[in-house]
Protein backbone atom coordinates (compact mmCIF):
# COMPACT_ATOMS: atom_id res chain seq x y z
CA UNK A 1 0.00 0.00 0.00
CA UNK A 2 1.27 3.50 -1.04
CA UNK A 3 0.11 6.79 0.64
CA UNK A 4 1.12 9.98 1.96
CA UNK A 5 1.39 11.86 5.61
CA UNK A 6 0.33 15.15 4.95
CA UNK A 7 0.61 17.50 8.03
CA UNK A 8 0.54 20.95 8.70
CA UNK A 9 5.04 20.14 8.86
CA UNK A 10 5.28 18.62 4.97
CA UNK A 11 4.32 15.80 2.98
CA UNK A 12 6.28 12.48 3.49
CA UNK A 13 5.30 9.78 0.89
CA UNK A 14 5.17 6.35 2.51
CA UNK A 15 4.72 2.83 1.98
CA UNK A 16 3.98 -0.05 4.10
CA UNK A 17 7.20 -2.61 2.51
CA UNK A 18 8.56 -1.48 6.01
CA UNK A 19 9.14 -4.57 8.74
CA UNK A 20 6.71 -7.37 9.54
CA UNK A 21 5.89 -9.02 12.74
CA UNK A 22 3.86 -9.09 15.59
CA UNK A 23 4.78 -5.78 17.41
CA UNK A 24 4.89 -4.22 13.72
CA UNK A 25 1.37 -5.19 13.36
CA UNK A 26 0.04 -3.93 16.84
CA UNK A 27 2.35 -0.21 16.67
CA UNK A 28 0.69 0.30 13.19
CA UNK A 29 -2.74 0.55 14.30
CA UNK A 30 -1.42 2.74 17.21
CA UNK A 31 0.56 5.21 14.87
CA UNK A 32 -1.84 4.70 11.66
CA UNK A 33 1.12 5.11 9.12
CA UNK A 34 4.30 3.27 8.20
CA UNK A 35 7.42 4.51 6.07
CA UNK A 36 9.56 2.62 3.82
CA UNK A 37 12.96 2.45 5.50
CA UNK A 38 15.25 4.38 2.70
CA UNK A 39 12.60 7.08 2.75
CA UNK A 40 12.38 6.98 6.77
CA UNK A 41 16.67 7.12 6.82
CA UNK A 42 16.59 10.03 4.27
CA UNK A 43 14.24 11.41 7.10
CA UNK A 44 16.43 11.30 9.61
CA UNK A 45 19.36 12.94 7.18
CA UNK A 46 17.43 15.60 6.91
CA UNK A 47 16.44 15.00 3.10
CA UNK A 48 13.04 14.14 3.16
CA UNK A 49 10.70 14.95 0.64
CA UNK A 50 8.98 18.17 2.16
CA UNK A 51 6.50 19.85 -0.45
CA UNK A 52 3.14 20.84 -0.92
CA UNK A 53 2.48 23.43 1.38
CA UNK A 54 5.67 22.21 4.32
CA UNK A 55 7.98 24.55 5.60
CA UNK A 56 11.31 22.85 3.71
CA UNK A 57 14.28 22.85 5.50
CA UNK A 58 14.21 23.70 8.95
CA UNK A 59 10.95 22.35 11.09
CA UNK A 60 10.05 20.48 8.55
CA UNK A 61 11.81 17.56 8.29
CA UNK A 62 12.79 17.48 11.71
CA UNK A 63 9.62 16.98 12.96
CA UNK A 64 8.86 14.70 9.84
CA UNK A 65 12.02 12.52 11.70
CA UNK A 66 9.82 12.23 14.59
CA UNK A 67 6.32 11.69 13.40
CA UNK A 68 8.33 8.57 11.85
CA UNK A 69 11.34 7.48 14.25
CA UNK A 70 8.50 5.67 16.80
CA UNK A 71 7.95 3.56 13.67
CA UNK A 72 11.48 2.57 12.88
CA UNK A 73 11.79 -0.72 14.23
CA UNK A 74 13.52 -4.90 13.10
CA UNK A 75 13.12 -8.24 13.29
CA UNK A 76 15.75 -10.35 14.87
CA UNK A 77 15.61 -13.44 13.50
CA UNK A 78 19.61 -14.27 12.76
CA UNK A 79 20.29 -16.82 15.56
CA UNK A 80 19.12 -18.02 18.72
CA UNK A 81 20.93 -18.20 22.31
CA UNK A 82 19.76 -21.62 24.11
CA UNK A 83 20.87 -22.57 27.36
CA UNK A 84 21.89 -26.04 25.84
CA UNK A 85 23.81 -24.22 23.10
CA UNK A 86 25.64 -21.61 25.29
CA UNK A 87 28.56 -22.54 27.96
CA UNK A 88 28.36 -22.69 31.60
CA UNK A 89 31.17 -20.05 31.83
CA UNK A 90 30.27 -16.28 30.81
CA UNK A 91 34.07 -15.82 29.91
CA UNK A 92 34.00 -18.68 27.55
CA UNK A 93 30.58 -17.36 26.23
CA UNK A 94 31.84 -13.79 25.80
CA UNK A 95 34.89 -14.73 24.30
CA UNK A 96 32.91 -16.88 21.65
CA UNK A 97 30.58 -13.89 20.60
CA UNK A 98 33.66 -11.56 20.55
CA UNK A 99 35.67 -13.46 17.89
CA UNK A 100 32.34 -13.87 16.10
CA UNK A 101 31.72 -10.26 15.71
CA UNK A 102 34.81 -9.95 14.76
CA UNK A 103 35.15 -12.56 12.01
CA UNK A 104 31.54 -10.94 11.26
CA UNK A 105 33.45 -7.63 10.39
CA UNK A 106 30.65 -5.66 12.50
CA UNK A 107 32.12 -1.87 12.80
CA UNK A 108 34.26 -1.88 15.89
CA UNK A 109 33.71 -4.71 17.48
CA UNK A 110 36.01 -4.30 20.29
CA UNK A 111 33.75 -0.65 21.44
CA UNK A 112 31.68 -0.59 24.31
CA UNK A 113 29.86 1.46 26.34
CA UNK A 114 31.17 1.92 29.79
CA UNK A 115 28.74 3.63 32.69
CA UNK A 116 29.79 4.79 36.05
CA UNK A 117 28.68 6.38 38.83
CA UNK A 118 30.18 9.07 40.96
CA UNK A 119 29.58 10.47 43.84
CA UNK A 120 26.67 12.83 43.02
CA UNK A 121 25.21 9.52 42.47
CA UNK A 122 24.27 10.91 38.37
CA UNK A 123 25.12 7.91 35.75
CA UNK A 124 27.05 8.63 32.90
CA UNK A 125 28.49 6.95 29.65
CA UNK A 126 31.07 6.88 27.15
CA UNK A 127 32.44 3.94 24.61
CA UNK A 128 35.71 3.27 25.30
CA UNK A 129 37.29 0.15 23.07
CA UNK A 130 38.21 -3.16 25.26
CA UNK A 131 41.92 -3.75 25.37
CA UNK A 132 41.99 -7.22 27.28
CA UNK A 133 40.05 -10.18 29.16
CA UNK A 134 40.67 -13.21 31.11
CA UNK A 135 39.47 -14.82 34.21
CA UNK A 136 40.75 -11.92 35.91
CA UNK A 137 38.62 -9.25 33.89
CA UNK A 138 37.80 -6.49 31.28
CA UNK A 139 40.73 -3.89 30.55
CA UNK A 140 40.21 -1.12 29.02
CA UNK A 141 43.12 2.79 29.29
CA UNK A 142 41.97 6.10 29.82
CA UNK A 143 43.01 9.19 31.55
CA UNK A 144 42.32 8.64 35.44
CA UNK A 145 41.39 12.77 35.90
CA UNK A 146 38.61 12.57 33.02
CA UNK A 147 35.33 12.27 34.39
CA UNK A 148 35.18 8.21 34.49
CA UNK A 149 38.19 8.53 36.05
CA UNK A 150 36.57 10.67 38.84
CA UNK A 151 33.79 8.63 39.18
CA UNK A 152 35.30 5.35 39.62
CA UNK A 153 38.12 7.05 42.22
CA UNK A 154 34.35 7.81 44.15
CA UNK A 155 32.46 4.29 43.49
CA UNK A 156 34.30 1.69 42.19
CA UNK A 157 31.26 -0.51 40.79
CA UNK A 158 30.52 0.13 36.95
CA UNK A 159 28.30 -1.55 34.11
CA UNK A 160 30.13 -2.16 30.52
CA UNK A 161 27.79 -3.06 26.83
CA UNK A 162 28.60 -4.30 23.99
CA UNK A 163 26.00 -3.92 20.89
CA UNK A 164 26.51 -5.81 17.92
CA UNK A 165 24.22 -4.30 15.57
CA UNK A 166 24.63 -6.23 12.66
CA UNK A 167 24.43 -9.54 14.79
CA UNK A 168 21.80 -8.77 16.95
CA UNK A 169 23.21 -9.32 20.32
CA UNK A 170 24.23 -7.26 23.63
CA UNK A 171 26.77 -8.29 26.25
CA UNK A 172 26.46 -6.56 29.93
CA UNK A 173 28.75 -6.63 31.58
CA UNK A 174 28.80 -5.87 35.69
CA UNK A 175 31.48 -5.47 38.26
CA UNK A 176 33.81 -4.01 40.32
CA UNK A 177 37.11 -1.62 39.20
CA UNK A 178 40.62 -1.51 39.80
CA UNK A 179 43.17 -0.27 37.95
CA UNK A 180 45.64 -2.64 36.49
CA UNK A 181 49.44 -2.77 37.67
CA UNK A 182 51.84 -0.36 36.46
CA UNK A 183 54.21 -2.37 34.72
CA UNK A 184 51.06 -3.45 32.91
CA UNK A 185 50.25 -0.33 31.76
CA UNK A 186 53.85 0.26 31.12
CA UNK A 187 53.80 -2.18 28.62
CA UNK A 188 50.22 -1.74 26.95
CA UNK A 189 51.41 2.25 26.47
CA UNK A 190 54.54 1.15 24.67
CA UNK A 191 52.78 -0.56 22.38
CA UNK A 192 50.28 2.40 21.09
CA UNK A 193 51.55 4.52 18.08
CA UNK A 194 53.92 7.58 18.70
CA UNK A 195 50.65 9.94 18.29
CA UNK A 196 48.53 8.16 20.61
CA UNK A 197 50.75 8.28 23.35
CA UNK A 198 51.69 11.59 22.45
CA UNK A 199 48.05 12.56 22.75
CA UNK A 200 47.46 10.93 26.22
CA UNK A 201 49.62 13.91 27.43
CA UNK A 202 48.18 16.50 25.34
CA UNK A 203 43.77 15.79 26.30
CA UNK A 204 43.57 17.50 29.36
CA UNK A 205 40.47 14.29 29.32
CA UNK A 206 37.24 16.21 29.88
CA UNK A 207 38.03 19.29 30.91
CA UNK A 208 36.88 22.60 29.40
CA UNK A 209 39.90 23.93 26.81
CA UNK A 210 39.53 27.08 24.82
CA UNK A 211 39.66 25.60 21.56
CA UNK A 212 41.38 22.92 19.45
CA UNK A 213 44.40 24.84 19.09
CA UNK A 214 45.34 24.21 22.62
CA UNK A 215 45.60 20.43 21.98
CA UNK A 216 47.70 21.48 18.95
CA UNK A 217 50.19 23.28 21.13
CA UNK A 218 49.78 20.73 23.84
CA UNK A 219 51.07 18.01 21.26
CA UNK A 220 53.49 19.86 19.06
CA UNK A 221 54.99 20.79 22.98
CA UNK A 222 55.22 17.09 23.70
CA UNK A 223 56.22 15.91 20.88
CA UNK A 224 59.36 18.30 21.28
CA UNK A 225 59.63 17.65 24.61
CA UNK A 226 59.66 13.47 24.25
CA UNK A 227 61.08 13.35 20.35
CA UNK A 228 60.32 9.29 19.92
CA UNK A 229 59.97 7.94 23.19
CA UNK A 230 57.35 9.51 25.52
CA UNK A 231 56.81 7.92 28.69
CA UNK A 232 53.43 6.91 30.07
CA UNK A 233 51.78 9.80 31.82
CA UNK A 234 51.36 9.28 35.32
CA UNK A 235 47.48 10.70 35.42
CA UNK A 236 46.98 7.76 32.14
CA UNK A 237 46.68 3.79 32.65
CA UNK A 238 44.10 1.03 32.89
CA UNK A 239 41.00 -0.53 34.58
CA UNK A 240 39.80 -3.56 35.17
CA UNK A 241 36.27 -4.55 36.07
CA UNK A 242 35.92 -7.85 37.41
CA UNK A 243 32.33 -9.20 36.59
CA UNK A 244 29.94 -10.67 39.20
CA UNK A 245 27.11 -10.32 36.26
CA UNK A 246 26.96 -11.05 32.77
CA UNK A 247 23.86 -10.43 30.23
CA UNK A 248 23.95 -11.92 26.67
CA UNK A 249 21.29 -10.89 24.74
CA UNK A 250 20.22 -12.16 21.47
CA UNK A 251 16.93 -11.06 19.49
CA UNK A 252 14.41 -13.26 18.74
CA UNK A 253 11.45 -12.87 16.56
CA UNK A 254 8.49 -11.17 17.80
CA UNK A 255 10.47 -9.29 20.72
CA UNK A 256 10.42 -13.11 22.23
CA UNK A 257 14.29 -12.18 22.59
CA UNK A 258 16.74 -14.70 24.10
CA UNK A 259 18.59 -13.27 27.58
CA UNK A 260 21.00 -15.25 29.92
CA UNK A 261 22.26 -13.80 32.98
CA UNK A 262 25.40 -15.22 34.90
CA UNK A 263 25.53 -14.52 38.38
CA UNK A 264 28.47 -15.00 40.55
CA UNK A 265 27.22 -16.77 43.38
CA UNK A 266 29.76 -16.84 46.34
CA UNK A 267 32.03 -13.99 45.63
CA UNK A 268 35.07 -14.12 44.03
CA UNK A 269 36.28 -17.84 43.63
CA UNK A 270 32.29 -18.65 43.45
CA UNK A 271 30.36 -20.52 40.27
CA UNK A 272 28.37 -18.95 37.90
CA UNK A 273 24.74 -19.38 38.23
CA UNK A 274 22.70 -19.33 34.81
CA UNK A 275 19.13 -18.10 34.62
CA UNK A 276 16.91 -16.74 31.56
CA UNK A 277 15.43 -13.35 32.21
CA UNK A 278 12.46 -12.49 30.41
CA UNK A 279 12.64 -10.28 27.52
C1 LIG B 1 34.85 4.08 19.34
C2 LIG B 1 35.40 4.90 20.47
C3 LIG B 1 36.41 4.39 21.26
C4 LIG B 1 36.90 5.13 22.32
N1 LIG B 1 37.87 4.56 23.11
C5 LIG B 1 38.30 5.23 24.19
C6 LIG B 1 39.21 4.60 25.09
O1 LIG B 1 39.61 3.44 24.93
N2 LIG B 1 39.62 5.33 26.16
C7 LIG B 1 39.18 6.59 26.40
O2 LIG B 1 39.61 7.19 27.37
N3 LIG B 1 38.29 7.21 25.58
C8 LIG B 1 37.84 6.55 24.49
N4 LIG B 1 36.91 7.14 23.65
C9 LIG B 1 36.43 8.49 23.99
C10 LIG B 1 35.37 8.35 25.08
O3 LIG B 1 34.16 7.88 24.52
C11 LIG B 1 35.12 9.66 25.87
O4 LIG B 1 34.82 10.73 24.99
C12 LIG B 1 36.30 10.04 26.73
O5 LIG B 1 36.90 8.90 27.33
C13 LIG B 1 35.90 11.03 27.82
O6 LIG B 1 34.89 10.44 28.62
P1 LIG B 1 34.54 11.00 30.08
O7 LIG B 1 34.59 12.50 30.04
O8 LIG B 1 33.17 10.49 30.36
O9 LIG B 1 35.55 10.43 31.04
C14 LIG B 1 36.39 6.41 22.59
C15 LIG B 1 35.36 6.92 21.80
C16 LIG B 1 34.87 6.18 20.76
C17 LIG B 1 33.75 6.73 19.94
Amino acid sequence: MKGSLNSQFGFLDFDTGFGSGLCDTSLDAEIGVRGSRSQLMGAWRGHSSARGGGTGAGAAPYTAVMSSIADLRKSYERAELDESASHSDPLAQFDQWLKEAISAQVPEPNAMTLATVGSDLRPSTRVVLIKGYDTQGIVWYTNFESRKGQELAANPFAALQFHWVELERVVRIEGQVEKVSDSEADAYFASRPLDSRIGAWASPQSQVISGRGVLVANAAKYAAQFLLNPPRPPHWGGYRLRPDNWQFWQGRKSRLHDRLQYRLEGGSGGAWLRQRLAP
